[in-house]
């Protein structure tokens, strides 16, 4: 199966942006960890980063039409952008399985990022564990796809 790594605004200064945070390991280290993640799942992993919105958006309608999963850190979209949602929820209302993943737990941070208006239209979300977090959700579609 194929799955789609996405992420957005400012994950590309990984590893520069808030080390306190969100680590020291950068946006090539993530994609060299989920080549490794992917080929022992069995799942074609791609990892993608962009700043803007729309270009985030035609990849997640690319998802759909060609039938790949997606692993989406939407990062602050996920607080507000409703196209985002839009786009996302056609991955899940399609049958593919999109899993929202955060580095860090939002729920513990301040209080404009309490809200995801990604969370209701994804499969799941997993948060809280560093660059775990992307290969929790490699397991848990590898799993779902098995069951
Ligand atoms: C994030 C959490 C968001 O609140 C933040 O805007 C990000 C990263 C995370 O992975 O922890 O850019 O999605």
């Amino acid at each position: 199966a194929r799955v789609m790594i996405l992420n957005g605004p400012n994950l590309g200064r990984l590893g520069v942006r808030e080390p306190e945070i969100y680590g020291h390991a950068s946006m090539a280290d993530l994609e060299r960890a989920a080549a490794g993640w992917g080929s022992d799942r069995d799942l074609a992993v791609q990892v993608r980063q962009t700043d803007d919105e729309s270009t985030l958006v035609g990849w997640l309608h690319e998802a759909v039409d060609t039938r790949s999963h997606v692993v989406l850190n939407p990062a602050a979209f996920t607080h507000y952008s409703y196209a985002l949602r839009d786009a996302a929820a056609q991955v899940t209302t399609s049958g593919l399985l999109l899993v929202e993943v955060h580095l860090s737990n939002p729920a513990s941070r301040e209080s404009f990022r309490h809200l995801s208006v990604v969370a209701g239209i994804a499969t799941g979300t997993i948060a809280g564990f560093g660059f775990d977090s992307y290969r929790l959700a490699l397991d848990a579609v590898r799993n779902k796809l098995a069951a």
